[in-house]
């Protein structure tokens, strides 16, 4: 189908005033924008509009009970959010705002229902992309905005990536180059004593335990997370299937017999693997994520790989699993949303 949107491309170190001025118009008439942030490409709307935000569900086929993120730009936009800041939050907004940290809090009535699913609760973030704050602050509305794919799909981490998810429905998409971290943001919740880390994501529970002083809870209660559907099973999935193999001193070998096996089943097996381990697989069938020690790199090519892999001619993905240090727990969580759970043990 033909594309029916206007793409605008602009350098992120001086960014065209008219594209801000456009963009900014859209939304504040109800329009839907996508742009960079610096976890991934977002598709915005004003927030507090609720006709807009209704066409941010429609468009993105998303499911009404899977709640959207506002963007702000200054910490005073927080009052026409939420009820109250809790200290906790306070410090974690001190430490990582602007930045790739989502906070959960209690919401205040003049947010639409439907932004929220309903919940009593609202996320926010204040983002350090700066085009996404300089939208914010020339059109003086926060922005909701989720990643800017169809739900349950991969996120975008480029302006060709949006193109491959969306050929109508959405008024202007902005380019500003590849997002810098690759990964979405994590989300804290901070409405209880207990904080919650619901989705891992662009800043490291490591970071925010040096500041909360203690450890953090990762919420793997299901009930919960139904609160927070990101966070359940199958979602951030490429087309093919994906396995996971684990870790461990005969992870090459572990590897090499899955992709036998798959190819033996007449399947078309890639190999998503560590650039340490890279050359020991079949040079036509393996991509690389990133270094063993590098987290930050296997977080920025991991959605560009899977995409890859989706338009390649393979069938099912064999991901070697890294290090859940920093980064790394995020890109995990990914590789098994992406997986639906299973895991090398067990090939489909
Ligand atoms: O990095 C990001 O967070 C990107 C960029 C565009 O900012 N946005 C993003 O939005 O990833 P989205 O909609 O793809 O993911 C938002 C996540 C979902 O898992 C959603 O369930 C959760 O945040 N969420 C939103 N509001 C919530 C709430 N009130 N309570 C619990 N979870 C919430
Ligand atoms: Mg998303």
């Amino acid at each position: 189908m033909h594309r029916r949107f206007p793409v605008v491309k602009t350098d992120l170190e001086k960014i065209d005033n008219d594209i801000l001025e456009k963009a900014s118009e859209v939304l504040k008439k109800g329009g839907l924008v996508a742009f960079p942030t610096e976890t991934v490409y977002g598709l915005g709307a004003h927030a507090l509009d609720e006709r807009a935000v209704t066409k941010l569900f429609e468009v993105k086929k998303r499911d009404l009970s899977d709640p959207i993120i506002v963007h702000i730009s200054d910490l005073k936009q927080l009052d026409e959010l939420v009820r109250k800041v809790p200290s906790v939050a306070k410090r974690l907004a001190d430490a990582f705002w602007p930045g790739p940290l989502t906070l959960i809090f209690k919401r205040k009535e003049t947010i639409p229902d439907i932004l929220t699913a309903g919940l009593d609760t609202v996320a926010v973030r204040m983002p350090s992309g700066i085009l996404i704050r300089k939208l914010i602050k020339e059109s003086r509305i926060p922005i909701a905005a989720p990643s800017a794919n169809m739900f349950g799909r991969i996120s975008p981490v480029c302006a060709k990536d949006v193109l491959d998810e969306f050929q109508a429905g959405i008024d202007m998409l902005i380019d500003g180059g590849p997002a810098e971290i690759g990964v979405e943001s994590t989300v804290c919740d901070v409405t209880s004593s207990k904080v919650k880390i619901l989705r891992p994501g662009g800043v490291d529970i490591e970071q925010i335990e040096s500041i909360i002083g203690s450890d953090v809870f990762l919420e793997k209660d299901k009930e919960l997370l139904k609160r927070s559907p990101g966070s359940v099973q199958r979602h951030y999935s490429p087309e093919c299937d994906l396995v996971i193999v684990e870790m461990g001193p005969d992870q090459i070998e572990r590897v090499k017999d899955l992709f036998t096996s798959f190819a033996d089943k007449g399947f078309s097996p890639g190999i998503l693997a560590v650039r340490e381990h890279a050359e020991s697989f079949p040079s036509d069938s393996v991509r690389v994520l990133g270094s063993l020690n590098n987290a930050k790199e296997c977080a920025r090519n991991l959605y560009k790989r899977l995409r890859e892999f989706d338009k390649s001619d393979h069938d099912v993905i064999i991901a070697e699993a890294v290090n859940t240090k920093g980064l790394g727990l995020a890109v995990m969580n990914r590789l098994k949303k992406a997986s639906g759970g299973s895991s090398g043990k067990h090939p489909i």
